[in-house]
Parts: C-alpha cells; sequence; structure tokens
C-alpha cells in the first residue's frame, strides 16, 4: 500500500544532499507536481483519497516497517469503492468501462506527461569532503584494478561477447532478448522511458510496466495502451508486491537478459547494447550490471562499523557515481550494492529469493548484491561511462538529482538498512571493505546449537584472552541458537549481537524453521554460503565445532573450510575433550593448521604378561585422544601365552583400528621392540610401549602438544628432536651405580620446565619418523652380538659394556649425531607413562645382574591437566628448553654435536666438526656437514 517510497535512488541523492549540507540538512517538503491531467469521476477521486491517506499514515516516522501495519480497515474501504465505481461487464479492464471508454483511444501525444528538469547539480565545496571522498575511490579503483582489473567503456567494448550487436545485425538469433521492467508508481516519467527504450540501438524483448498499488494506475496504463504496441505490457495489482514485486514477475520471463528500472532512469540510447554486451562477456556473464552503486561502510578506528549514513565520513563508504564530488565512473567498478537499475541475466533472478529478506519494505537492492555473492559468486558492478556521450548513460536526463530535492528519508527506513548490511556482512557477505582489508584470525568457532556453545565456550574465551589471539564465534541463530542466548552462555552482554561489530556472528539459519520444512538442503546451504564468505574474510588459521555435530551442517563447515587457497583446518572436537585442549590457544598461528597432520600409532610389545597388558590396555582406553584416529598394533613373540591372545582377541579398541602381529620364529626384545613399528609417512610417529607399562589419561595430549609446539610450528627449528619422551627418570642409567636424579631438584629455577636430554626413553617414548628410519640403516650398519666389536665407545659410558640391545644402538646414534629426546618434569617425576617392573623379557634376563629397585623406576601417572604445571600454564618456547648430555649434564645443542662429531666413530669418516646426514627418505647416510 504505497509504504514509505524510499526509493533506492532517492536514498542516494540524498545521502549525497546530506553529506553536503550536513546531517541537519531537512530535505524540502514534498512539491506538488503541475497536474494537466483531468480527473474522471468523483469516485475515483475518493479512492485516491484514501490512497493518499494511507500514504500519509505510512510515511509518518512512527510506523515501523518491519512490523506490518495493519491497514485491512483502509483496504476494505478502498475495495468498496471500487466496486460501486467498477463494473466490468466483459471482464475487460475495469478502468476502460467505466467513464474512462467515452473517449475511445488516447494517442501518445494526449496521455503523455513530462517532468520539468530544472535542476542544477550540486556541488560541493567542502574540501576536506571532497579529498577524502576521492582518495577513497581512488582506493577502491587501485584495489580492484590490481585485484581482478577494471576496464574503461572502450575496453569493455572490444572484450569477446557472446552478445555483439556486430554479429547480430545479420543474425538476429545472436541478439539477446531483454526484458525491461518499469516499476511505476507517481512519477511522470513512463513516457520519457518508453521512448528512450523503444529508440534503443539494440531492441528490447519486451517492456513490463508495473504498478502496484499506484494511484496512477490509469493514468499509466493509457500511456502504455497509447502505444499499441504488442511488446509493451501493462500489469497492475491494488497490492503493493513492494520492490521485491518487479524481481518476482523478471522470474517469469522467457528472455536471456533482465534489465530492472526505477522510474527515474531514463537510460541512455546505447545502454542496452553495452549492458547486453558486458553481460555477454566471458568476465562479467555471472554478474549483475548498474550505472549506479554503493559502496558500504568501512571499518572506523575503535573496530566498530558505522552507519551508511554516517555523514561526513569516509568510513560510511562511497556513491558511485557521486556527481556532488566529481567523482564520476570511468572504469567498470565493483560496488557492494546498486541503486534504480539492475541488469542481469534471468537465470540469476531467482537468488533474490534464497534467503527471506529482513522486511519486504525496502532493502531489495542490497539483499540482491548479496544474495547474488553468497549463493551464486556473482559480483555487483557500476559501468563507466563516456562522459561526452549521453547516449552511455544509464540516467541520460539526470532525473535523480531532481528527485532528490523532493524526498523525505525516515529515521525507520536508515536504522533497518543498517541492520540490513551488517547482517548481510556478519552472514559472510564480502563487502569491499572486507576484499580490501583481509583480516587474519586464529580461530572461528561455529555452534549450532546453545549446548555446543556452552561446550566451546572455554575455549573460545582462552583464545580471546590470549594476548594476540584472536578468535570469533558464528551461531545458527533463529530457533536452532538464539543469538541472545549464546552470548549469556559466554558470559558475555547481550549487546553482542547487535553492535557492529566483529565477536559473535548470527547466521540466522534457523530463523525460517519453524518446522515448515524438515529438509536438511536450506541448513546445509545456509551454514556452508555464510561460513564461506566468513572464513574467506578472516581466514583462520582452524575452524573449530564439536564432533559430534549434525552430520549436515558438518558437511558444510567441511566444505566451507576448503575455500580459502589453502583452507583452514577444520578442528572437530568431542565434547569432554574441549576443556582439555585449552593450551591450543597457546599455540603460534602457525603451528594452528597442522592440527590434524600426525597419526600417532601405539605399538604394544607383549608375550606372557596378559595381567598387565590389560591394566596397560585400560590405561590406553581412558585416556583422551581428542576425537583423533589412533590405530593400535600388537606384536607377540612366538612364545606369546594363551591367557595374552585371549586378551588380545577379545579387546576392543574404541579409537582406531587394531592390527595384531605375531611371530613364528622367537625374535628376542631386540627384534620385538625395533621391529613393531615402521613409519609410512613423515608424519606418522609411533608410540612403543611393554605390557608392563601404564599411561596417564593426558599422554596423548603431552604427544600431540609438543609435537606441535617443537615439531610442526614452522616458525620453530628443532630438527636434532627425535622422539617425546612420556616418562621422567629418577636414575641416572648410564653411569656406573646409577646414581638417583631428581629433574625438580635440577631445574628448581624454572619449575616443571620440560627438558631436552640425549637419552632416548624405552619406557614410554613416541619416535619420529624420520630419526626413525634413520635408526633402522644405523643399527643395521652396526649391529653385533658382541659388545667389544662395536667401533662406538662413549666416553665414561656403562652402555659400551651392554649386550646387544635396539636402545644401546639408538644411544649410540643420538650420542653420534646431537640427537635428543624431549622429556616431561612435574612434581615427584609425575609422567605420563611408568614402569611396573614385572618379570618378563627384560627384568629376568639373566645377563641384567643389576637389582632393580621398584622405587626408582615406578612414578606417579599425572592425573589432572599438566597444562596448569608448566611455566607460565605453557610450554616454554623451544629455545628456552634445557638440554642434558647422556650424563645428565647441561650442555647446549650445539655442545652436544661437537662431542658426539669429536668422537669420529660415526658410519661415515667425518671431520670433527661435521655430523653425519641422512637422507630423510631412506634413512640412508648422504654426506658429511659441518654444524
Ligand atoms: C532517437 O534517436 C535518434 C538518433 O540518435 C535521435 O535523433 C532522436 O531524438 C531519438 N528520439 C528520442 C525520442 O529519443
Ligand atoms: C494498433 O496496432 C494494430 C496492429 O499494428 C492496428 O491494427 C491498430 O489499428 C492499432 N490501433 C490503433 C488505435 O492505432
Ligand atoms: C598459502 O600457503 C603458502 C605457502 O605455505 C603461502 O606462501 C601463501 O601466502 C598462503 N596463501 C594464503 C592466501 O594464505
Ligand atoms: C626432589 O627435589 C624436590 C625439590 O627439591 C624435593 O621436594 C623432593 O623431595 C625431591 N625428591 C626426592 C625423591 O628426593
Amino acid at each position: 500500500m504505497g509504504l514509505s517510497r524510499n526509493r533506492s535512488g532517492e536514498d542516494y541523492l540524498e545521502g549525497m544532499l546530506s553529506d553536503l549540507v550536513g546531517a541537519k540538512g531537512k530535505p524540502k517538503p514534498q512539491k506538488k507536481s503541475p497536474t494537466r491531467f483531468v480527473t474522471f469521476l468523483t469516485c475515483l477521486q475518493f479512492a485516491f483519497a484514501v490512497y493518499a491517506t494511507l500514504l500519509l499514515y505510512s510515511m509518518s516516522p512512527t510506523v515501523d516497517i518491519r512490523t506490518k501495519p495493519d491497514f485491512s480497515w483502509a483496504q476494505r474501504i478502498a475495495q468498496q469503492v471500487k466496486q460501486l465505481m467498477v463494473v466490468p461487464p466483459n471482464g475487460g479492464s475495469p478502468y476502460q468501462e467505466s467513464g474512462i471508454s467515452a473517449v475511445s483511444h488516447f494517442t501518445t501525444a494526449d496521455v503523455c506527461e513530462n517532468e520539468k528538469i530544472d535542476f542544477e547539480q550540486k556541488k560541493s565545496d567542502d574540501a576536506k569532503m571532497i579529498k577524502l571522498k576521492t582518495e577513497l575511490y581512488q582506493e577502491v579503483l587501485d584495489f580492484q584494478s590490481k585485484s581482478f582489473g577494471t576496464e574503461t567503456l572502450p575496453q569493455l567494448m572490444a572484450m569477446k561477447s557472446r552478445w555483439d550487436l556486430k554479429n547480430g545485425l545479420n543474425n538476429p538469433n545472436a541478439l539477446p532478448k531483454v526484458t525491461v521492467i518499469l516499476n511505476h508508481f507517481k512519477r511522470k516519467t513512463l513516457c520519457a522511458q518508453l521512448e528512450s527504450l523503444l529508440n534503443q540501438t539494440l531492441p528490447f524483448h519486451h517492456v513490463w510496466v508495473i504498478a502496484f498499488g499506484s494511484p496512477n494506475e490509469l493514468s499509466l496504463k493509457r500511456i502504455v495502451d497509447s502505444y499499441n504496441d504488442s511488446r509493451i505490457s501493462f500489469i497492475s495489482s491494488t497490492y503493493d508486491f513492494k520492490y521485491y514485486g518487479r524481481f518476482q514477475m523478471a522470474l517469469q520471463t522467457e528472455a536471456d537478459l533482465v534489465y530492472v528500472l526505477d522510474d527515474d532512469m531514463i537510460p541512455g540510447r546505447k545502454m542496452l547494447q553495452i549492458l547486453s554486451h558486458v553481460a555477454g562477456t566471458e568476465k562479467y556473464k555471472n554478474s549483475v550490471l548498474g550505472s549506479i552503486g554503493r559502496i558500504l561502510p568501512f571499518r572506523q578506528k575503535d573496530l566498530t562499523f558505522p552507519s551508511y549514513r554516517k555523514f561526513r565520513s569516509k568510513e560510511a563508504g562511497l556513491y558511485l557515481p557521486d556527481p556532488a564530488y566529481d567523482i564520476l565512473v570511468n572504469k567498470i567498478v565493483q560496488v557492494d550494492f546498486l541503486s534504480s537499475s539492475w541488469f542481469l541475466s534471468a537465470e540469476l533472478v531467482k537468488t533474490l529469493f534464497i534467503e527471506t529478506p529482513l522486511t519486504f519494505m525496502t532493502g531489495e537492492d542490497l539483499h540482491l548484491s548479496y544474495q547474488l555473492q553468497k549463493y551464486r559468486n556473482a559480483g555487483s558492478f557500476v559501468l563507466p561511462v563516456d562522459p561526452n556521450d549521453k547516449e552511455t548513460w544509464g540516467d541520460s536526463e539526470h532525473r535523480l538529482a531532481y528527485v532528490s530535492e523532493t524526498t523525505v528519508i525516515f529515521k525507520g527506513i536508515v536504522q533497518v538498512r543498517d541492520d540490513q548490511w551488517w547482517k548481510a556482512l556478519s552472514t559472510g557477505y564480502i563487502t569491499q571493505w572486507a576484499a580490501m582489508n583481509p583480516q587474519k584470525i586464529d580461530a572461528f568457532f561455529y555452534a549450532h546449537s546453545l549446548e555446543e556453545v556452552k561446550v566451546l565456550a572455554p575455549l573460545l574465551n582462552k583464545f580471546r584472552s590470549t594476548f594476540g589471539k584472536k578468535a570469533y564465534i558464528a551461531v545458527s541463530g533463529g530457533s536452532f541458537c538464539p543469538c541472545e542466548d549464546a552470548a549469556v552462555a559466554l558470559n558475555w552482554p547481550k549487546s553482542v549481537c547487535t553492535e557492529r561489530r566483529f565477536k559473535i556472528f548470527d547466521l540466522a539459519v534457523g530463523a525460517g524453521s519453524s518446522g515448515v520444512s524438515d529438509s536438511e538442503v536450506p541448513v546445509v546451504q545456509g551454514v556452508y554460503s555464510s561460513m564461506k564468505g566468513l572464513i574467506k574474510m578472516h581466514d583462520p588459521s582452524v575452524l573449530i565445532a564439536v564432533s559430534d555435530i549434525d552430520p549436515h551442517v558438518l558437511k558444510a563447515l567441511r566444505m566451507a573450510s576448503e575455500t580459502t587457497a589453502n583452507g583452514s583446518t577444520l578442528v572437530l572436537l568431542p565434547r569432554p575433550s574441549v576443556e582439555k585442549v585449552l593450551w591450543m590457544a597457546d599455540l603460534r598461528s602457525t603451528a594452528l593448521p597442522y592440527w590434524n597432520k600426525m597419526r600417532i600409532s601405539i605399538n604394544i610389545i607383549t608375550q606372557t604378561r596378559a595381567k598387565s597388558l590389560l591394566r596397560l590396555l585400560k590405561s590406553l582406553t581412558d585416556a583422551y585422544y581428542v576425537g583423533d584416529e589412533v590405530p593400535i598394533t600388537f606384536n607377540m613373540d612366538s612364545r606369546v601365552d594363551e591367557d595374552t591372545i585371549k586378551a588380545v582377541n577379545s579387546f576392543a579398541w574404541p579409537h582406531g583400528p587394531k592390527i595384531l602381529k605375531r611371530r613364528i620364529i622367537q625374535g628376542g626384545l631386540i627384534r620385538a621392540v625395533s621391529e613393531s613399528w615402521y613409519p609410512s609417512s613423515d608424519d606418522d610417529y609411533g608410540l612403543l610401549l611393554e605390557d608392563d607399562i601404564e599411561v596417564s589419561p593426558y599422554y596423548y595430549l603431552w604427544v600431540k602438544y609438543a609435537l606441535l609446539a617443537y615439531h610442526y610450528d614452522p616458525q620453530v627449528s628443532l630438527p636434532e628432536l627425535s622422539s617425546i619422551s612420556l616418562y621422567t627418570p629418577r636414575l641416572v642409567e648410564v653411569v656406573k651405580e646409577r646414581p638417583k636424579w631428581n629433574a625438580t631438584e635440577f631445574f628448581k629455577k624454572t619449575p616443571n620446565t620440560p627438558y631436552l636430554h640425549q637419552l632416548p626413553c624405552s619406557w614410554g617414548a613416541v619416535f619420529f619418523p624420520k630419526h626413525w628410519k634413520e635408526f633402522y640403516v644405523y643399527m643395521n650398519m652396526r649391529f653385533t652380538e658382541n659388545a667389544k666389536e662395536n667401533p662406538v665407545q662413549i666416553p665414561k659410558s656403562r652402555t659400551n659394556g651392554w649386550q646387544a640391545s635396539w636402545k644401546k644402538f639408538l644411544i649410540d646414534m643420538m650420542y653420534l649425531r646431537g640427537y635428543v629426546s624431549l622429556y616431561p618434569n612435574f612434581p615427584e617425576q609425575a609422567s605420563f607413562s611408568t614402569n611396573h617392573m614385572e618379570p618378563g623379557a627384560h627384568i629376568s634376563a639373566k645377563d641384567n645382574v643389576l637389582k632393580h629397585d621398584k622405587s626408582d623406576f615406578e612414578v606417579p601417572l599425572l592425573k589432572e591437566d599438566f597444562r596448569n604445571f608448566l611455566p607460565g600454564g605453557k610450554l616454554p618456547s623451544a629455545s628456552k628448553l634445557p638440554s642434558l648430555n647422556l650424563f645428565n649434564r647441561p650442555v647446549s645443542l650445539k655442545g652436544l654435536k661437537a662431542a658426539g662429531a669429536k668422537l669420529r666413530q660415526d658410519v661415515l669418516e667425518c671431520e670433527a666438526t661435521e655430523t653425519v646426514m641422512v637422507d630423510h627418505n631412506t634413512g640412508l647416510p648422504s654426506r658429511c656437514a659441518e654444524f
């Protein structure tokens, strides 16, 4: 019902003018247009009076246009009046049958009215504003010409196009069918528009003149009739379908292209030709083209986004062109939305209706561009003009300028449009600002339900409270997860849902789901399209959600995470794990993308200790794996007993595949352990465990955290690190008499610091693939049963006398090449693994004469989150890790290498200043290199 006819074009000009006169500038009251139109019937006049009343009512600034005002009373009156006056006996047009038919036919000259245009373009003389606007425009142009290239009009016309007028001259099939849709309400511009359209260099296919709830319906119809052109049709309705209505009509055209024009646009004579040509090029075929556009607000210094109508500020964006500031468009320019005219392929029109707009009252312009980009990857462009050739102008008559003086802008409209553009940006619309200012954040969270918000809250808040870290959350919104409830669950003020600042994004995918449709399609499409845009904009290192998220949503997130050039790593956390991985926020953003990269397998060596084995398996089962798949392999020697086989067979491993390996010929401990695992890739890590070991529930988290912090982080270089121990020893194994050693006491200046140690651990350690391959080659070259034949003699080391053992050869290699293992160090030597020292191949071995005191080996298992013990609550940076040599003396990593090289006993003959370098693929020694 003619509610707030806030033309986008008017909006555009009003903005311009208001910028000129400042915020105080009040638009002049609406002028009465000169009327030489004869009124026919009194009842018609009355009907118009009703319309006018409605119009006035609706124009009142107090009307909240988001709620549909109740006009049914007025509609009823109007209908009754119409019934009185309209008696269509033969189903013809009511108006022709009433009074009007007295005159049989009108000529165009009879019915056409033209608005006098005596408007002079206002120019700004505000130097600051001119500078600001032109600089911003230049910035936009520079960015666009660098990123995807912009063309002048001659360049565009020189591009190869499917719709080239030259080809069409001989072959009419090579010409596009263009349906032009004109929307009229009260303005007297229809004749001028039709004249211009009839005179186009490229003929149109159809013109549809639409009048929804127009008080001028009668005169508009007479104008159309007067042209007596079968291609020009008149469509009217007493119901006002608003600005969306014309696009609804456009859905039904059989034309190739649709040109939707506001009533204030009189296109230049070459407009259809130019538009079709550009729309036929490969580059712009998937675009919407126009003559006037808007670049939406830029972020302010305080990180908020201003209103799109903020006056006198650069942040409020740009109108293009903006004659007030002498901003002309001479190269095609991408904008956030178009005003007053839209030219697009008929096929793209339906995109406008994917999401229900906030309101049907206004904003179809922004909604169209937003939906096209979000769902079709289609951009919105303002075409350049030739300033000296009016025929290339989208509005040859400059009626726009005239209009502006008669426009009233309502406060409510500004609010709605502000809400609308912010909604678009925060649900994945990549505005020009976003394209020009790529963001980089650490983590993006997605929660589909309120429960998920609550579960993710500790990690999100840990990220946000960690210095230098940026993290946001997107929620499904609507009935699925109301934004304000989510804010409360996060302990944030509810206002975060409305303030124009990045923090929480309400995707509103649950908005329309009042049980109307159970289909997953709108949800998948909504989540995918929104998250795709948000991820492109913010480029998070990781995208985090709970692992039991709705499978359809998961698909959407997976697709969305793959959209950026390098992709964002999708991290799916089981709910109980979220609180256990708060250390994630302490990883560098360069390490985060490797979250899913490593594959750690468990390799158990077992034979005859079924009871011990069951204890180990229980502890392994109960540990936290943050949803990672962890394969488990059982390595059984040929003398494996019945109980062990039964235990292994009946064991169900919930965290990944289970693999059984059994020897035919007894291999002994040396083969059992060393051959229990061989890496299948550079991201394949082996945890080797004998069956009398037991692990802490946190062991896997320790390994994962350490791998990410010291191995995967590209900013860290620690190539000497070859394994991660779960266990803290209490003895110095390699020294005669095996003196006690107290790591807590030793590192008391930096309590609980993990440390690097030249000793590999055989009671629970994860070995790195490259070093393990290297070890295979080394052992193969050096293996001898007789200790005396071993060419490596580490000065003062008890290991020289050890019988052949896999660990002895690994110690030799690590010593010669200066490798280290990472060890935990917590009070009481509490560890991620312990050794119960039960009789087996190792302890009862006849040659192992030393008595073992259980308390020297059995350490407490860590039962609580180790993060709280670490210095500063996190793993120290790699350069701060203390390093010890084989004999528990502090020696730098370089010092360790020097000591090894000095022996000159490695498999290659190197200088005392060189170590052996190894081909990491094969493990074969390749050359000597200075360290
Ligand atoms: C149609 O185009 C011709 C050629 O440019 C021009 O002379 C004429 O004035 C135009 N007519 C209208 C009604 O615009
Ligand atoms: C309208 O056009 C048709 C076909 O071109 C013609 O027969 C008819 O006389 C025209 N009507 C008027 C009123 O000019
Ligand atoms: C993608 O990764 C490469 C190499 O890791 C890097 O140089 C490039 O900048 C990354 N691209 C983006 C868009 O992050
Ligand atoms: C190890 O040292 C710490 C700190 O000095 C001390 O509290 C603890 O009792 C020591 N442990 C042993 C077994 O001596």
